[in-house]
């Protein structure tokens, strides 16, 4: 098992796809990305010196039917080495991490199957430092440095992810999805808080069993898979 770090590149995810079919390279990390990409074709914006970017690429034992734990897993490894530092980030639907209701990292990840056989590279983008002069208010954005003096250096972090992430898949291997399911939850946002998607509103109804979001609206609960919901308020933890 090996990983490789550049100081710069357009995205590791690219990277990390244009190399996966070395059978021993399980991650990329670059110092910098120039196109650096989010969810849904958003720009993650990669400064040196700022964050963790790092693509790993698994290559699930468990059946591509269960794919949707690996956005999920990802956060929660990334959220569980947060906490192992000593900060405690709180999960938005489906693999946002937030402080408050601050953005402090996300995951994009990309499948590739092959008949029976896939693999999927799961990107992790991760503020450690703010920028000089802060990020862009309308990032609505926080580094683990607001709350660390001094987080530890990115291939540190990107090691203690890639540990947690495999035990995940190991898990999911043998136990399939509720475990990371409850994971997720127990770091989301509590039932019933308000959530917005594509103008409708609703309250978070949990996760369904295999890991969509349930948004239960006036007319009924609606069980969603792709895209984005805005969380309005995070409602008290019942
Ligand atoms: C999001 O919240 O929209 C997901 C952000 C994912 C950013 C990471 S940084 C490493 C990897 N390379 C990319 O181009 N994107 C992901």
């Amino acid at each position: 098992m090996k990983t490789r770090w550049v100081s710069r590149c357009e995205s590791t995810n690219d990277l990390a796809l244009s190399l996966a079919d070395d059978p021993d390279l399980v991650g990329v990390g670059a110092d910098e990305q120039t196109a650096g990409r989010g969810r849904l074709g958003r720009v993650w914006r990669s400064p040196p010196g700022c964050g963790l970017y790092f693509s790993a690429i698994l290559r699930p034992e468990f059946s591509p039917q269960l794919g949707a734990a690996a956005p999920l897993m990802a956060a929660v490894a990334a959220a569980e080495v947060c906490e192992g530092l000593g900060v405690v980030p709180r999960l938005k639907w489906p693999n946002d991490l937030l402080l408050g209701t601050r953005k402090l990292g996300g995951v994009l990840c990309q499948a590739q199957l092959d008949g029976a056989s896939w693999r999927v590279v799961i990107g992790l983008g991760l503020n450690l430092r703010a920028p000089q002069g802060g990020f862009p208010e309308a990032l609505h954005a926080v580094a683990l440095d607001a709350m660390l003096g001094a987080p530890p250096p990115a291939p540190v972090v990107a090691a203690r992810w890639l540990e947690a992430l495999f035990a995940w898949s190991a898990r999911v291997r043998d136990e399939g999805l509720p475990p990371v399911l409850a994971a997720w939850r127990r770091r989301g946002p509590p039932l019933g808080s308000p959530l917005r998607r594509e103008g409708r509103e609703g309250l978070f109804g949990g996760l369904s069993a295999t890991g969509g979001l349930l948004l239960e609206t006036l007319i009924g609960v609606e069980e969603i898979h792709a895209g984005d919901v805005e969380l309005v308020s995070w409602g008290a933890k019942e």
